[in-house]
């Protein structure tokens, strides 16, 4: 932290966001849950921040996102979204949502990935919701952007007028999601002081820019926390320098004093299993037991795993028995229905 920075109050940083363009699509804060049943498993006491409760098309961490990324929209200049991601994107769900509330269309590319146009899950939801899908073969992520630009012509010529949304990889949109973020800590900093307690450890399954914000907030309001990320995703870019890059971005934004490097960012790569959108037997275990002692769905691609390894840091002693833990629940259960085989298996 730089030694001239004076850490803010959740309240002060909330008026700072405030003044950040913003359309509501998010029914908020989400609650803090504490966890009996699974503290007691752990020997820890667990809180869960329910985002998987934003409320738009079952929810999620992009729902935040997406009422800063989405207020462009009311500048009358777009007639449609344009955005995409993997065939099973929680991203994509939320996307279309938030167009539908504000009149647009939507167009997605979609990366055929593992599950490709399997009619499931999230790609069942775009259906409903009415999005036009495009499916590309492959499965890199990193190749979405090159897609969405090819598309963004089309619909030029088309006369359309999309809203492109590149997400994870748009500089300005990771920075606008990073503070939606830090606006979530806002929350749960109240919340804590609510439920009288401080997090030795926050978790979040993340790919970018919703730890940033986690890294963000907690900074601006001096908590003494270890902010652990967990990997859904194999990236070939350095993932700690993105993540550093947006909360430095972010922090201009906010116009705080601070700044991020690299080494200061803990994200973990050691749970994501075979690849990007593929099961793994902890996290399934995790989603089980999860669902077993406390009736919570997590997802396969994300939460499952980001749970499994704030059970195996639990294992190793990193979290220490009796620490306050909280772990962010940023959505995704549709996809459990894209994922019976591998989840029943
Ligand atoms: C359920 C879920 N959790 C976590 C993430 C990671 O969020 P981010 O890309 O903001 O880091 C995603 C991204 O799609 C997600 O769908």
């Amino acid at each position: 932290m730089n030694s001239n920075f004076v850490p803010l109050s959740a309240e002060e940083l909330v008026t700072k966001i405030s003044k950040i363009p913003r359309v509501n699509l998010a029914l908020l804060p989400t609650v803090l849950e504490f966890a009996p049943n699974i503290s007691k498993e752990l020997g820890i006491n667990l809180f869960i921040k329910r985002d998987d409760c934003t409320a738009l098309a079952f929810g999620g961490n992009k729902t935040r996102h997406l009422e800063f990324i989405m207020a462009k929209a009311f500048s009358g200049d777009y007639d449609c979204i344009l955005t995409g991601a993997a065939s099973q994107s929680n991203f994509c769900r939320q996307a279309v949502a938030a167009a539908n509330k504000l009149n647009l269309d939507s167009y997605l590319v979609l990366m055929h990935g593992i599950k490709g146009r399997m009619m499931q899950g999230n790609f069942l939801l775009y259906n409903i919701l009415g999005a036009n899908v495009d499916v590309v073969e492959g499965e890199d992520l990193e190749e979405i952007p090159k897609h969405l630009d090819k598309k963004y012509k089309d619909l030029i010529k088309k006369g359309r007028k999309p809203l492109l949304i590149y997400g994870g990889f748009g500089k300005e949109d990771t920075v606008l999601a990073a503070v939606s973020y830090a606006n979530a800590m806002a929350e749960i900093d109240l919340q804590m002081k609510k439920q009288n307690f401080m997090a030795d450890h926050l978790f979040v399954t993340a790919a970018n820019m919703t730890q940033a914000g986690c890294e963000l907030g907690a900074k601006i309001l001096n908590w003494p926390t270890r902010i652990q990320g967990v990997s859904p995703v194999y990236w070939k870019m350095n993932i700690k320098k993105d993540i550093a890059r947006i909360c430095n971005e972010a922090a201009k934004m906010l116009d705080v004093n601070l700044e991020f490097m690299h080494n200061m960012i803990n994200h973990d790569k050691s749970y994501v299993g075979v690849k990007y959108g593929s099961t793994t037997k902890e996290g399934v275990e995790a989603m089980k037991l999860l669902a077993n002692k406390e009736g919570i769905i997590l997802d396969p691609v994300y939460t499952s795993k980001g749970f499994a390894a704030l059970i195996d840091y639990v294992k190793k002693g990193i979290i220490k028995k009796g620490e306050n833990v909280i772990f962010i629940f940023t959505g995704g259960s549709p996809a459990v229905f894209a994922y019976s085989e591998e989840i029943t298996r």
